[in-house]
C-alpha cells in the first residue's frame, strides 16, 4: 500500500485474479455449492487481513444460462466475490492454450510447445488474440465494480494485459500486478512471441512485485534488452515515466494453520493417522499435480531409497496428495497416468501383504485434514522443479510445533525465513 503511494489501509482493495477463492459446482437451475479453491495464490490471500477488499475472479465453471449466474452471483456476494463469466471455447483458448500451455512452461524454464515455436502459427495468434479478450473480460467488470480511490491488485500471469486496460480506461486508477510464478532469464522470455507487448502492458501497472529479487531483476532487464527502456534501481523508466518494480516475497497466515490444530475434527485425524501409521516412518507430499512440482522424480527417487535400502521396506510410507489441476491439458492428462504408473509399479515392487510403500491420493484434502497430515508426518518432501514460492514448506513448518519433522526440499525452491523457524 506504501509503495502504492497510498496513506492509510483505508482504501477499497479490488483483487482480479483469474481464480475465485473459491470454486462453484452446480446443484440445480440455481443451486450452487461452493468449496475454496486449491493453489498458492489463494492460500497466500487468505492471509490478506484487515482491509476492505473484493476479489473478482473466474468460478471455474461455464454457466451459460442467465438463471445460473444470477444466482451463482448471489451466492459469490456473501463471499466478496464478484464472477467473470468465462465460456467454453475463451477457457480452452486462454486459460488451458496461452496460459497454461505457453506462458506457464515458458515461466518455468520447459520452453514453448514444439508447434509454437513458430511465432506465426495460427494455434499461437488466435490463443494470444483470446487472451487479450479473456484480460478485457475481466477490465469490464473491474470498471462495473470501481469506485474512486480503489487500489487494484492485478495477479499472475493470466492478466499480463489487465494493467495496460484498467489504465486505458482510467489512468488515475491505482494498479499493481503480481506475480506468482518465476519471471524467467530474459533469455528465455525473449523466445516468446508477444514478448514486447505482454511487457509494455505490464509496464502501465504503478507498482510490478514478484516473489524474489532474482524475478524482479530478470523482469527488469527483459525490459531493457527487448524494449530498450532504462533501469533503474526503483524499477523502469519509459520517458519519464517510472514504473516500482520490487520484490515481495509471500507468506502464509501461520495462525490459520495452528489454530486448526486446536478443533476437534483434527485432533481426532492426528490420533487416527498416529494409529494407522505407528511403528512406520511417514513422508508427505502435497502438490497440485502439475510437471513443475517434481512428482514423478520424487516417487522415482522414494524407490531408488527402497531399493538401496532394504530394511527401510515395511518401515516408511510416502503419503503422496496430488491436487488435480487443469484438467483438460494434454500434458496434465499424460503425467498423472505417468504417476499412476509408477505408483503402481514401486507398489508392485515392494509391497507387501501388511502395506504398500506409497499412498497415492488424486485429490485434495479438507482443511483440517491436511493440517493434521502436516502435524504426524515425519517428513516432507517438497521437489519441485522450479516454482514460484512454494509454500507447503511453510504450512508444514507452522503445522509441526514441537515435533520437529524434517523437510525436504529440492533447490529450486524458494523459502524466505519467517521468524517462527
Ligand atoms: O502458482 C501459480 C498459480 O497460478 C497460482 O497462483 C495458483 O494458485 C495456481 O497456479 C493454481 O492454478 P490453477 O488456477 O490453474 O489451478
Amino acid at each position: 500500500f506504501r509503495r502504492l503511494g497510498l496513506r492509510g489501509m483505508k482504501q477499497r482493495l479490488l483483487v482480479v485474479a483469474n481464480r475465485l477463492p473459491v470454486s462453484a459446482n452446480r446443484r440445480g437451475e440455481d443451486q450452487w455449492s461452493l468449496e475454496i479453491s486449491a493453489g498458492g495464490l489463494v492460500s497466500a490471500l487468505l492471509g490478506v487481513k484487515d482491509v476492505d477488499a473484493k476479489w473478482i475472479g473466474w468460478a471455474g465453471v461455464n454457466v451459460p444460462d442467465e438463471v445460473g449466474q444470477q444466482a451463482l452471483t448471489n451466492a459469490l456476494a456473501e463471499k466478496r466475490c464478484i464472477p467473470v463469466f468465462l465460456d467454453e471455447e475463451i477457457v480452452h483458448q486462454y486459460y488451458n492454450g496461452y496460459c497454461n500451455n505457453i506462458l506457464w512452461p515458458l515461466f518455468h524454464y520447459l520452453g514453448l510447445p514444439q508447434e509454437d515455436r513458430l511465432a506465426t502459427t495460427r494455434n499461437f495468434e488466435s490463443q494470444f488474440d483470446a487472451y487479450k479478450r479473456a484480460n478485457q473480460m475481466f477490465a469490464d467488470v473491474v470498471y462495473q465494480h470501481y469506485q474512486e480511490g480503489d487500489v487494484i491488485w492485478c495477479h499472475d500471469y493470466h492478466l499480463m494485459f489487465l494493467p495496460r486496460c484498467l489504465k486505458e480506461h482510467d489512468i488515475n486508477m491505482k494498479v499493481g500486478w503480481f506475480l506468482h510464478t518465476p519471471f524467467p532469464s530474459s533469455e528465455i522470455y525473449r523466445t516468446l512471441p508477444s514478448r514486447s507487448e505482454l511487457l509494455r502492458s505490464v509496464l502501465c501497472a504503478d507498482l510490478v512485485g514478484f516473489h524474489t529479487y532474482d524475478y524482479a531483476r530478470h523482469f527488469v532487464s527483459a525490459c531493457t534488452r527487448i524494449l530498450g527502456l532504462e533501469g533503474t534501481p526503483e524499477g523502469v523508466e519509459d520517458q519519464g515515466k517510472l514504473t516500482r518494480v520490487a520484490a515481495f516475497p509471500i507468506g502464509i497466515d501461520s495462525d490459520r494453520f495452528k489454530r486448526a490444530l486446536d478443533i476437534d475434527a483434527a485432533k481426532r485425524h492426528v490420533n487416527e493417522l498416529k494409529q494407522r501409521f505407528a511403528g512406520r516412518k511417514v513422508m508427505l507430499g502435497v502438490d497440485r499435480l502439475d510437471m513443475i512440482k517434481g512428482i514423478p522424480q520424487k516417487i522415482l527417487a522414494f524407490e531408488k531409497f527402497l531399493e538401496e535400502n532394504p530394511e527401510w521396506i515395511d518401515k516408511v510410507v510416502l503419503l503422496q496428495i496430488a491436487v488435480p489441476t487443469r484438467t483438460d491439458v494434454p500434458e496434465y492428462q499424460k503425467l498423472t497416468s505417468q504417476v499412476h504408473e509408477i505408483v503402481g509399479r514401486i507398489n508392485g515392487r515392494f509391497g507387501t501383504l501388511s502395506a504398500v510403500p506409497i499412498h497415492h491420493l488424486d485429490r485434495s484434502l479438507d482443511f483440517h485434514a491436511l493440517c493434521a497430515l502436516y502435524a504426524v508426518t515425519d517428513v516432507a518432501l517438497v521437489t519441485s522443479l522450479r516454482d514460484g514460492m512454494n509454500l507447503v514448506s511453510y504450512e508444514y513448518v507452522a503445522c509441526q510445533g514441537s515435533k520437529k519433522g524434517v523437510l525436504i526440499l529440492s533447490e529450486h525452491n524458494r523459502l524466505v525465513l519467517v521468524p517462527f523457524l
